[in-house]
Parts: C-alpha cells; sequence; structure tokens
C-alpha cells in the first residue's frame, strides 16, 4: 500500500466557494481547517499539477516536507531550513512565510545569513503568501510556509508544488474579442467554480460526459470555462449582440486554446426555451441571469426584486423542459442589503421545491468589494418526476 502525503492547498478570497469547488471535484480527499484560506488533505498521489490545472478558486498547493513538535527553536527551525534549501540547490532563491497564530522570529534574512555562514550564495524575494503567487510563478523559486498547527501540536513545513497561472486567467478575461462590461461579467474564475461544483456534483452520479448550458450567456464566460474542462456547450441570450460575441468568444477560445469541443450559441428568450432547438437534454445548467440594474436606488429595490422573482420562476419553469434528470443548476441570485433591510430571492428556493429543484448545499455568498449587488450562487438538483 502506498503511503499517504500531506498536502496544504490555499484558497483564494472566496474560501467557502473554492472549498466546495474542491470538495465537489475531490470528494474522497477529506480537508481539514487550518486558517481562513489554509487548508490540509492527504493523499496516496500528487495531484498538485492537475488540481492546479482544473480548479478555479485554489491559489497555491504545498507538499509538506517535514513536521516538528511546535516547540522547536528558532534556530533550528532556520537550520532545518537551510538544509532543505540546500538540499535541492546550491543557489536557493526563496521565500519563507508563516501563517497562523505563534508565528517565530525568523526572515528571509536570517536564512539567508545562515547559508552565507555555511559558504553559499542566496536571493530571497518577500511578499504576502497569496500576493507572492505572481513572482513565483514567473521565478520558479522555492518558497517555503510554516504552519503553527495548535491543533495537531506539530510545526508544519511545506513547499511549493504549485501555483495559479494568474496570466492565463487574465489572458481569457481581458483577450477575448467580445466583451460588454456594462452589463457585468463574471469572473472567470467564479464561472469556472460554478462550473466545476455542478459537474463534480453531476459526477458523483454520472458516468457519461455531461452537457453544459447557459441561457442567459453574456459574453460567454461560463462557456469558456466549461470549454476549458473540455465539456460540449449550449449557450443563449436574448440579445443578439451577446450571442454574436459569444459566437466570436467561442472561436478565439477553441483557436487559442486548441480544444476540440462541440459549441452552440443561439439566440431565445430563457422564459421560453424550444426543446427543438437542443440536440440533447441537458445536464448541467450553469448560468448568471440578469440581476437587475447594477447600482440600484433604496427607494427601487422593493419593486427591482419583484421584478426579478419573477423573471427567475419563469426561466425555472422553461428550464424544466430542457434539463435532464438528475442534472445539476448552479445559477447566480442577487443579494443587496441597504441600511434597513436585506433583498434577496431567498423566498423563491421553497417555491422552487414544488417545480422539481432541490437546494443541494446552502447558498454561498460571493460579493465584490464595493459592488451594491452581490452574487449568491445557488446549486440546486432537478428530478422531472416531482411536479
Ligand atoms: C449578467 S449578464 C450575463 C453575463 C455573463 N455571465 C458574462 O459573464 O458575460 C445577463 C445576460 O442575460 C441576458 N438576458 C436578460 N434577459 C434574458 C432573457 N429573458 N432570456 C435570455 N437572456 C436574457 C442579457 O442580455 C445578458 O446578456
Amino acid at each position: 500500500m502506498n503511503s499517504l502525503s500531506k498536502f496544504l492547498v490555499l484558497f483564494g478570497n472566496t474560501t467557502l466557494l473554492s472549498k466546495l469547488e474542491f470538495e465537489s471535484l475531490y470528494p474522497t480527499l477529506s480537508l481539514t481547517k487550518l486558517d481562513e484560506h489554509l487548508y490540509s488533505f492527504e493523499s496516496e498521489t500528487d495531484l498538485s499539477t492537475e488540481m492546479m490545472e482544473v480548479l478555479g478558486g485554489t491559489v497555491k498547493i504545498f507538499g509538506v516536507v517535514k513536521e516538528f513538535e511546535s516547540n522547536i527553536a528558532d534556530e533550528t527551525l532556520i537550520e532545518e531550513i537551510v538544509a532543505l534549501l540546500l538540499s535541492q540547490t546550491d543557489e536557493p532563491y526563496f521565500t519563507f512565510s508563516q501563517t497562523g497564530k505563534g508565528q517565530r522570529e525568523i526572515s528571509n534574512a536570517d536564512i539567508k545569513d545562515l547559508i552565507k555562514e555555511n559558504g553559499k550564495k542566496a536571493r530571497y524575494f518577500s511578499g504576502e503568501l497569496s500576493e507572492s503567487a505572481l513572482l513565483s510563478h514567473k521565478s520558479k523559486a522555492t518558497e517555503l510556509l510554516s504552519f503553527n498547527d495548535k491543533v495537531s501540536g506539530k510545526l508544519i513545513l511545506a513547499q511549493l508544488r504549485v501555483v495559479q497561472d494568474i496570466d492565463d486567467w487574465t489572458k481569457r478575461d481581458r483577450n477575448k474579442p467580445y466583451a460588454d462590461r456594462k452589463k457585468g461579467m463574471l469572473p472567470p474564475k467564479v464561472a469556472r467554480m460554478m462550473v466545476n461544483i455542478a459537474s463534480g456534483l453531476w459526477q458523483q452520479k454520472n458516468e457519461a460526459k455531461p452537457l453544459l448550458y447557459d441561457p442567459f450567456c453574456g459574453t460567454g464566460t461560463v462557456l469558456l470555462e466549461a470549454g476549458m474542462r473540455d465539456l460540449d456547450v449550449y449557450g443563449s441570450d436574448i440579445d443578439q449582440n451577446a450571442v454574436f460575441g459569444s459566437r466570436d468568444n467561442l472561436e478565439w477560445f477553441k483557436q487559442e486554446y486548441g480544444k476540440q469541443i462541440e459549441s452552440k450559441v443561439f439566440y431565445m428568450d430563457a422564459g421560453h426555451l424550444d426543446l427543438a432547438t437542443f440536440t440533447s437534454k441537458v445536464d448541467l445548467l450553469v448560468t448568471e441571469p440578469f440581476l437587475g440594474k447594477q447600482t440600484p436606488r433604496d427607494s427601487e429595490l422593493a419593486n427591482v426584486f419583484k421584478g426579478l422573482e419573477k423573471m427567475y420562476l419563469g426561466s425555472f419553469k422553461s428550464f424544466t423542459k430542457v434539463l435532464s434528470d438528475g442534472a445539476v443548476v448552479a445559477i447566480v441570485f442577487p443579494r443587496v442589503s441597504t441600511a434597513k433591510r436585506t433583498y434577496s430571492l431567498d423566498s423563491l428556493i421553497d417555491k422552487l421545491k414544488t417545480k422539481g429543484y432541490n437546494l443541494v448545499v446552502d447558498p454561498v455568498l460571493y460579493a465584490r468589494e464595493g459592488a451594491r449587488v452581490a452574487r449568491q450562487i445557488c446549486l440546486f438538483s432537478f428530478h422531472s418526476s416531482i411536479k
């Protein structure tokens, strides 16, 4: 039997969503929380490279190198770090950071000094744990992390295995030919997490490759991220510009990434879907509908949400025409908080039950700093037998 290795995973700002994404795709790996963004898991094989290509919400994955008693002296820990660095290269280019409570008085300079005392050269860089992503991605420097685990009484020393390729994420966000920032585009990482959560949940019960559909496709962010996962995709929108734009974006994407996926984008009102346009039923419906005005006034909100509830309910009723039994729906619900109250579509969730949609996990909030309208990511499973 292979022995288990331990890994640390650093999630992005959307920790809950990132965690749900991880757990949906890797249900057999159990995550243990270390601090706000840092979790650990054990695995027989090193899946870190594959994971980083797939996951949208994971910033870094570290492999645990060694665990010490948490009362290890600072000097001993520095010696261990230096021994580790020099076992890998004669001229280390490194950074050492710490997270969590009980951090040590150990700096990069202390480590460099000891390397020099060993007659070797060394360089280091500094930065926040999450910010140094760009640096280490580019430089292939050695990045070490220590975490004082109060629960196990161990000090964990880990080395970076893989880091998110920020340039590639930015490329899909910024370089696609069609954009419409006025309508509000979904950040690609959030789109990817929604795709992964939906496909992960679906794959836990099915073997065949699912077909994904976004009935409010806009610029096609969801379609591109599903394409990155090699899924065949359908998209539609009520705006002809979005239809042509999404088609252009998909063609650009297929060329840029050499992807052979099937895609079809058409004009359609999400409230009046027509199954005849679909060659097969939809297994994953992943979408961000119209969320109302981006900066509504307080006095408008009651009416805005009344209108949205009607539109959402009509759309869900219409979705039933094209969904396969057991389909998974990942959808953004808008949420706005004022000084007086919060406006949401929570009341819709019970109504949807009677239409065959069951909430599978608690909705996860995704709020961009400064944005008036927050997004609540809701996951439903659909069963056509419930009428
Ligand atoms: C918030 S945008 C989606 C943005 C998309 N996620 C992206 O990243 O580009 C909502 C889209 O829904 C479309 N839309 C609004 N009402 C619709 C309806 N009844 N049927 C289909 N599309 C609709 C709008 O034209 C718009 O493109």
